[in-house]
């Protein structure tokens, strides 16, 4: 089956989850939150005890995983071994500090590769008109062949500024250095990929612009 797959990749607070689930809703798409996917497996690696510098462990922990969905409304949220993580667990400030260093990792990586790119059948299976799947490299690693790839910026003042209104205190800045410095699959503007400054635009004028370039494709 070939479902249609959006892309929408950007840095810490650069808008894209808003963004995408305004689309999820507006066209019947599933949305994937795979910040999420790093998220739970790092929370799931800190409770073993496991370090971001110890490889071998993390994949023989990694092993003994196993991953599913559960739909909930318009998203698809992961599951690891039949359970769906709490967002109080994986939006600690543990997690927050530890998920760019354990993202970094290849083994962390290649082991959510195959379950990323199969919410494609998942969404056909599903009934939604499609996938739209958001994070740091949907476009460059994931999904590199989508018609529909997004990358969202927004000038450091404005990204301080939301954060403060939705009350984050984690470090953006520093994930974002970590995640753009990787080796693996770092964080940056696919190839082909449009880019969209969002500094200086609202959320509905985002979703609008992003809206248009769905329905100029589909
Ligand atoms: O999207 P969110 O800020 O929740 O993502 C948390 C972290 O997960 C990012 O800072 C990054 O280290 C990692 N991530 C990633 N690749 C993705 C999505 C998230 O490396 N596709």
């Amino acid at each position: 089956t070939q479902t249609p797959v959006i892309a929408v990749d950007g840095g810490a607070a650069s808008g894209k989850s808003s963004t995408s689930r305004r689309l999820a809703a507006r066209f019947n798409l599933m949305h994937v939150d795979t910040g999420s996917h790093y998220r739970a497996v790092t929370f799931a690696l800190v409770q073993a005890g496991v370090s971001p510098g110890d490889a071998a462990a993390i994949q023989s922990h990694l092993k003994g995983l196993k991953l599913g969905e559960q739909i909930d409304g318009q998203s698809a949220r992961i599951c690891i071994d039949g359970q769906v993580p709490r967002e109080e667990d994986i939006r600690s400030e543990a997690v927050n500090a530890a998920v760019s260093p354990f993202a970094a990792v290849p083994e962390v990586r290649q082991f959510l590769y195959q379950y990323q790119r199969s919410q494609a059948a998942v969404a056909a299976r599903a009934g939604f008109n499609g996938l739209i799947m958001e994070g740091r490299d949907i476009g460059s690693v994931i999904f590199p062949d989508a018609p529909l790839r997004f990358f969202l910026e927004a000038d450091e003042a404005t990204r301080a500024a939301r954060r403060a209104r939705e009350g984050q205190t984690d470090s953006i800045a520093e994930r974002d250095r970590i995640d753009s410095s990787r080796k693996t699959a770092p964080l940056r503007c696919p190839e082909g990929a449009q880019r969209v400054d969002t500094s200086h635009l609202t959320l509905d004028e985002v979703v609008d612009l992003l809206a248009e370039a769905i329905e100029q494709t589909t």
